[in-house]
């Protein structure tokens, strides 16, 4: 799926904007607060109904405005994203029907590197568990269908729980053991893809020759409870327990993996700039799974690509882009960081008064 046009209507601090796209890299630079982040979450807003700035999407309507939009041309399908201040829907413009959210992210996977992603190595539980369960929503067909059951029995749990439910607990207790040998198949099988991609000489290799201590960076699988014992016993010995306390001690909700280098935690030895690069090749690394499963590229969206990269890791970055023909949207605030060796579709963006501009 190539992306060739966007239009986005009251967004952030557009109240209009258009970007014919080109097939490989594209790049918008402009000053601190002029758009860049705004044009991005636009984007990411259209081909995912979600914001990575916010929960509360209204917040990315434009000051006082009503209704926002963001239409989206490919090669295939256009897709129309209405945001309101109540509702969010996506129009599938070829057969003027509304579109699923499940179905517009398969027809659209994204790789989203942004600034939250930056720390990603340093991340809360929750936050690797997403990284995980996008990329098994892609891969994996059973896993949407498992995550929204285990879903359902943590939160019913929890009900019991909060209300002392002592009986009614067991069903959903018994419902978790039998569902969880499946989950943690899946996460480990992915864990075990993701250590033999990085022992692996891949298309990221160039990052591994510049960036050496990649090499000893390795991911351990932490199930949410301890394997030894066993799921069914832990929520056997804990049964008072929780009730004391009204919430889950154990369990596939605290699932969640380790990044280590050689045998100590990543985040607690390597710089910010290290931290970054392992990041921004972790999320290439999902991109190349998720691509090599749907047999379509992941749109790349990267915001100030600059920060913390070196200039070489900048390079390597556009070089593996460029190489691998993947269709890129990135912000920087320099336009010299984006090297025209490499054919990049460029954008300017400032803000006039209260509104921004887009201009090729
Ligand atoms: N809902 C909104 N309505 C109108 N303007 C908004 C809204 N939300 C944010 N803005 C404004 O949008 C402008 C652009 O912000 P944005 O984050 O896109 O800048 P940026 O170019 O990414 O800056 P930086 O280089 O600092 O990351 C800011 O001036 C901000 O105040
Ligand atoms: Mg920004």
């Amino acid at each position: 799926m190539i992306i060739q046009n966007i239009k986005i209507q009251n967004i952030r601090s557009y109240d209009f904007a258009e970007l014919p796209m080109e097939s490989g890299i594209n790049a918008i630079y402009g000053k601190n607060g002029s758009g860049k982040t705004s044009l991005l979450e636009a984007i990411y807003f259209g081909l995912s109904l979600k914001s990575f700035k916010t929960s509360k999407t209204e917040q990315i309507l434009r000051n006082n405005e009503l209704k926002g939009e963001i239409l989206i041309t490919s090669n295939r399908k256009t897709i129309r994203a209405i945001k309101n201040k109540t509702s969010t829907i996506a129009i599938d413009e070829n057969n003027e029907k509304k579109i699923a959210r499940k179905d517009l992210l398969m027809l659209f996977p994204t790789c989203l590197i942004e600034n939250k992603e930056f720390s990603f190595t340093d991340a809360q539980p929750d936050y690797k568990r997403k990284y995980l369960n996008k990329i098994l929503f892609y891969v994996e067909q059973d896993f949407d269908n498992l995550h929204e059951k285990l879903s359902k029995i943590h939160k019913q749990r929890l009900f019991c729980l909060r209300n002392g439910q002592k009986n009614e607990i067991l069903v959903w207790n018994k419902a978790l053991i039998e569902i969880e040998p499946q989950i943690t198949t899946l996460n480990k099988r992915l864990i075990n893809d993701l250590n033999n991609f990085f022992t692996s000489n891949s298309n990221l290799s160039s990052f591994f020759v510049k960036n050496d201590w990649l090499k000893g960076i390795n991911f351990q699988y932490k199930p949410g409870f301890d394997e030894n014992i066993g799921l069914e016993k832990h929520i056997h010995n804990n049964f008072e327990k929780e009730f004391m306390i009204n919430k889950p001690l154990v369990g596939l909700h605290k699932r969640n993996f380790n990044i280590l280098l050689d045998r100590d935690i990543a985040s607690s030895i390597l710089s910010r700039g290290q931290q970054k690069v392992l990041s921004c090749i972790l999320h290439l690394v999902s991109k190349e799974f998720i691509e090599k499963s749907l047999k379509i590229q992941p749109l790349v969206l990267i915001d100030d690509i600059c920060s913390e990269l070196d200039k070489e890791n900048q390079h390597l970055m556009l070089k593996y882009l460029n190489n691998m023909n993947t269709q890129a949207i990135l912000t920087s605030i320099e336009k010299i960081a984006l090297d025209p060796k490499f054919n990049v579709n460029l954008f300017h963006v400032e803000q006039k008064g209260d509104i921004s501009n887009v201009k090729r």
